[in-house]
């Protein structure tokens, strides 16, 4: 670096602190989207092709059909383009991704299952494209019989999980017989992330989990409860259902399940009252709706008598998008999708569906069982612009995933609630990165600029040394 003896008299330090953090990292995994995508998303089946999934493919292949002619008859359409993404060992592939219907149809005849192949698959890689390709907020329908081999690529698709805010529902007919195995635990968390589910069946109820998928790939779907345990319980859920809530679905899978709601005054459902059964497998699965319910404080029951999972899940305006900065911001163009582990993050609120003089009130941090971790109470600023961002005070993120919630009031004064619909987990920083030319020339009797980068994704201290003595003085970066 100095070739010249009594260069050092002056040190200007060109530091650029390239913050990670300041980039939105959606924007550049996000395919480009036109004003006309408003909310709409991308359906995607990921699909084994092994020999044994014969029965399973006949079914689905009938089945899309009629979720495509259900999802095309709504008025207001949740379904932008369809994706197909088979796989067996050891390829995944070809993928097709189209928005229309017909060609999509047409692809899904020309699946053909082939020969064997080993107990585990590439699911997870498949699993990963199929994100990838989809539109944010997306609803993908993993159906296999056997666990994943190449499960080590599971960080790559959480990290897309919480970046697009898609969900991911897994129809397995199989496990390879070990449900402890981690190849098999990937598809829970994976689903646990995307407040998807996972759902056991016989080959010859596949038809009945299309006809739920129906219902489950709406527009404007908002989450209210998702949680997993890992024992047998009874729960009892209090939810405020506001007015904007046009229906509300409960999903539990898991052995011996079992549902109950009831009105805000006490009333249980009926099928005469109008509660509808979508889905009902014996022994693995439940899940009912209701269509218009009441405002009011509703109460859910949900037990089963091993592990299972909760979701519940409505239709409403009403829904919230979080980012997190490591400095206060009111641009939510200039937060990230994951917090950063250790160090005090800023959470900022995107909200939809809220008119003044609607107001959120607190923020939650909930593990993934639904254990409440820390409640942050959100000021009001009448004054600001837009109003649908939300600033919240800065808190260390928990070590473990969690789930945020917002409680408030509409323009009307009714307490609703929303659950974010994906988990997050905390972005661990690594050691900064430190790069500088390997020669910068300097001149006899000039002050002389050594240009240095660092990256980081927290605060740094940047000193010189020269022969083990410090040159100049240690200067501080927080942000850039
Ligand atoms: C908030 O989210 C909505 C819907 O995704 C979006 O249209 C809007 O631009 C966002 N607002 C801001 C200030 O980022
Ligand atoms: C939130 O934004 C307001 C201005 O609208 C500002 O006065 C306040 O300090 C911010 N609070 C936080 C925690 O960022």
């Amino acid at each position: 670096m100095s070739k010249y003896k009594n260069f050092s008299a002056h040190l200007t330090v060109l530091l650029f602190l390239l913050q990670l953090l300041q980039q939105n990292s959606w924007a550049e995994i996000e395919p480009d989207q036109g004003e006309t995508l408003d909310g709409a998303s991308t359906l995607a089946f990921v699909f084994d092709v092994t020999g044994s999934m014969y029965d399973d493919l006949v079914q689905v292949i009938e089945g899309a059909s009629k979720i495509l002619e259900t999802s095309l008859s709504r008025p207001k359409k949740p379904l932008y383009n369809f994706a197909l993404v088979p796989f067996h060992d050891p390829e995944i592939g070809p993928v097709t991704i189209t928005t229309d219907p017909e060609t999509f149809k047409h692809e899904l005849k020309e699946l053909y299952v082939q020969g064997g192949g080993d107990c585990p698959e590439m699911s997870v890689g498949a699993i990963k494209i199929a994100l990838e390709i989809s539109l944010p907020g997306s609803f993908i329908y993993v159906f296999t019989d056997a666990r994943s081999k190449d499960y080590q690529l599971a960080n790559d698709v959480l990290q897309l999980i919480q970046q697009k805010q898609s969900q991911v529902v897994f129809v397995l007919t199989g496990d390879c017989d070990d449900r402890s195995h981690v190849g098999y635990k990937i598809y829970e968390e994976i689903a646990s992330t995307s407040s998807g589910q996972v759902f056991h069946l016989d080959k010859k109820q596949v038809n009945e989990v299309l006809k739920w998928v129906e219902e489950a790939v709406q527009a404007s779907k908002v989450h209210l409860v998702s949680t997993d345990h890992l024992n047998g319980a009874l729960q009892t859920w209090e939810i405020p259902f506001d007015p904007s809530l046009r229906e509300v679905t409960v999903s539990l899978s898991g052995p011996s399940p079992d549902i109950e709601l009831y009105d805000p005054l006490g009333k249980q459902m009926k099928p005469e009252t109008g509660l509808n059964e979508l889905l009902n497998i014996f022994n693995s699965a439940k899940v009912l709706n209701i269509k218009e319910p009441v405002p009011g404080i509703w109460k859910i029951k949900t037990s089963s008598n091993g592990r299972h999972s909760v979701r519940i899940t409505g239709v409403s305006t009403i829904d919230f998008r979080a980012g997190f900065s490591n400095q206060p911001t009111l641009d939510f163009s200039k937060t990230s999708s994951r917090p950063i582990q250790g160090i005090p993050m800023y959470v900022l609120l995107n909200t939809t569906g809220l008119q003044h003089p609607a107001r959120i009130d607190h923020l939650e941090l909930l593990t993934t069982s639904g254990l409440l971790l820390q409640t942050i109470p959100i000021k009001y600023y009448p004054n600001r612009i837009p109003y649908e961002i939300w600033n919240v005070t800065e808190f260390i993120p928990p070590k473990e995933q969690f789930f945020l919630r917002i409680t408030g009031y509409d323009k009307d004064g009714y307490l609703f609630k929303r659950a974010s619909s994906v988990s997050f987990s905390n972005i661990v920083p690594g050691p900064p990165k430190v790069s500088m030319p390997k020669v910068t020339p300097g001149y006899y009797l000039q002050p002389g600029r050594i240009p240095c980068y660092v990256e980081s994704l927290i605060p740094v201290s940047v000193h010189f040394r020269r022969n083990g003595m410090r040159l100049g003085i240690e200067q501080q970066f927080q942000y850039v």
